[in-house]
C-alpha cells in the first residue's frame, strides 16, 4: 500500500525511551515524569470510577471540568468563555491539534510551522491535505524572525502553529512577540493554533503569554492545552481546547468523529481535583524551576554549554565542546557509552540546523538528575 506518511516513522521518543530501558541508561529523553502524579488526584480517579462515572460523558466534555476550565482562564487571563460554547475536553493535546487543523486546513492550504517544533504539527496538515511551511527560529535563541513568518504568508496560507513555553528550545515569548502575532493575523486574516501546554512552566518570574490574553488573537484562535503536562499525569491523555464559539463549533465536528469524547473518570477526576486545590498549578514554577537549577548547578562540571530554559520542562545542551558529530549520533552514542538517553535536535526540524544541540528532560526525581549529571560529568 503507498504510504500516506512515506516520511513518518516511530518517533523517536518511543524509540529512545525503548533502548533506555532497554540498556538501562538514565532516560532524560521522552517529556514525562519519573515520579507519580498527586496522591489525591490518584485517589479521585479511583472514586471516580467506583462512583458509576464510567458511560459515556458529554461530546465536548463533562460540564464540571469545563466550568472549572473557564473559572481559571477567567483568573489567570482575564478572559470570560462560555464553558458550553468555548471549551471542549479531548484526549490530549496531540488529538486537539489534529482537530484544529483538520477544521480549518483544506487541501493546497499552506500552514506555517515554526522549526523546531513537535513533531505531530506536519503529519496531522499532510492528512488534511495542507502544506507545511517551515520558518526556521534563529539560534542561538531561537527567537522568532517576525519578517520571516510575514515574508513567508501567501495567498494560501490559512494557519499558523505556534508554542510557548516551546518544546523543545525551553525559550518563551515575550509580549512582543504576542504584539507580533496580533499585527500578522490582523493584516492576513489567518488562523492560529496556539500550543500552550506548558503554560504554567515559566521560571524566574517571567509571565506566559497567551493568545487568551489578546481580543483580537483570540477570535482567530485555538489556543490547547494539555491536563497531562499541568498535572503530572501524561499517560492520562487528557487536554482541551479553547477558542471562540464559532471555531469551538467547527473543531467540535471533527473531534465528535475522531474519538468522540475523552474519557469520562478522568475528567471527573480532574474536575473534583481543580475544585479542591486551584492552587496547585501556581506552584509548578517554582516546583520545576528547581528541578531546573539543580540540573544546572550539576551540568556546570560538564563541558556541557547551556543557557537555563526560560520555561518547559527541557534544557538544551550544547555539546560541541565534546564532539564534532550529527546530533542523531551522538545521542546514539551517550546512551550506548554513557547511559544517558536524550533527544538529537534536529528531530524536530525539516532541515537539520547547523547546531550540536540535545534535549533533556528535567521533570525527573532530583536524584535521576544527579545521577545523569554525574555520568555526563565524565566526558
Ligand atoms: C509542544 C507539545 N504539544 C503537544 C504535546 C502533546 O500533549 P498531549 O500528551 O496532551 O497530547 C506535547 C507533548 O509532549 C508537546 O510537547
Amino acid at each position: 500500500m503507498q504510504s500516506k506518511l512515506p516520511r513518518v516513522g516511530t518517533t523517536i521518543f518511543t524509540v529512545m525511551s525503548r533502548r533506555a530501558e532497554e540498556l538501562g541508561a538514565i532516560n532524560l529523553s521522552q517529556g514525562f515524569p519519573d515520579y507519580d502524579a498527586p496522591e489525591d488526584l490518584r485517589e479521585l480517579l479511583v472514586a471516580a470510577v467506583r462512583g458509576g462515572h464510567n458511560q459515556y460523558p458529554p461530546m465536548a466534555g463533562i460540564a464540571a471540568l469545563r466550568e472549572q476550565l473557564a473559572l481559571d482562564v477567567a483568573r489567570r487571563y482575564q478572559r470570560t468563555v462560555s464553558p458550553e460554547a468555548e471549551v471542549t475536553i479531548v484526549p490530549g493535546a496531540t488529538e486537539a491539534i489534529f482537530c484544529a487543523i483538520h477544521a480549518t486546513v483544506r487541501p493546497g492550504d499552506e500552514v506555517l510551522v515554526l522549526d523546531p517544533c513537535y513533531d505531530s504539527y506536519e503529519p496531522s496538515i499532510q492528512l488534511a491535505g495542507g502544506r507545511a511551511v517551515h520558518v526556521p527560529l534563529v539560534p542561538p535563541r531561537f527567537a522568532i524572525d517576525w519578517q520571516r513568518v510575514r515574508d513567508a504568508v501567501t495567498p494560501r496560507t490559512r494557519l499558523i502553529i505556534t508554542n510557548t513555553p516551546h518544546n523543545p528550545t525551553g525559550t518563551i515569548w515575550s509580549a512582543a512577540d504576542l504584539h507580533e502575532l496580533e499585527a500578522l493575523v490582523e493584516a492576513t486574516g489567518i488562523y492560529v493554533i496556539a500550543d500552550e501546554v506548558y503554560e504554567h512552566l515559566v521560571y524566574d518570574g517571567a509571565r506566559h503569554q497567551s493568545v487568551l490574553r489578546s481580543d483580537a488573537l483570540y477570535q482567530r484562535s485555538f489556543a490547547i492545552f494539555s491536563f497531562g503536562k499541568t498535572y503530572q499525569v501524561t499517560g492520562w491523555k487528557t487536554g482541551y481546547c479553547i477558542a471562540p464559539p464559532a471555531l469551538s463549533t467547527e473543531f467540535r465536528k471533527v473531534h465528535q468523529f475522531v474519538t468522540f469524547v475523552a474519557v469520562a473518570p478522568i475528567q471527573h477526576a480532574l474536575a473534583a481535583f481543580m475544585q479542591l486545590r486551584p492552587e496547585y498549578s501556581a506552584g509548578l514554577p517554582g516546583l520545576f524551576q528547581a528541578k531546573r537549577d539543580l540540573l544546572g548547578t550539576a551540568l556546570r562540571a560538564t563541558s556541557f554549554r547551556f543557557e537555563p530554559a526560560a520555561g518547559t520542562f527541557f534544557q538544551l545542551l550544547d555539546y560541541r565542546a565534546i564532539a564534532d558529530r550529527p546530533d542523531t549520533e551522538f545521542v546514539d552514542w551517550l546512551i550506548r557509552e554513557h547511559g544517558v538517553a536524550a533527544i538529537p535536535i534536529s528531530v524536530f526540524c525539516d532541515e537539520a540546523p547547523d547546531t550540536r544541540l540535545i534535549r533533556l528532560c528535567f521533570a525527573k526525581r532530583d536524584d535521576t538528575l544527579q545521577r545523569a549529571a554525574a555520568r555526563l560529568a565524565r566526558l
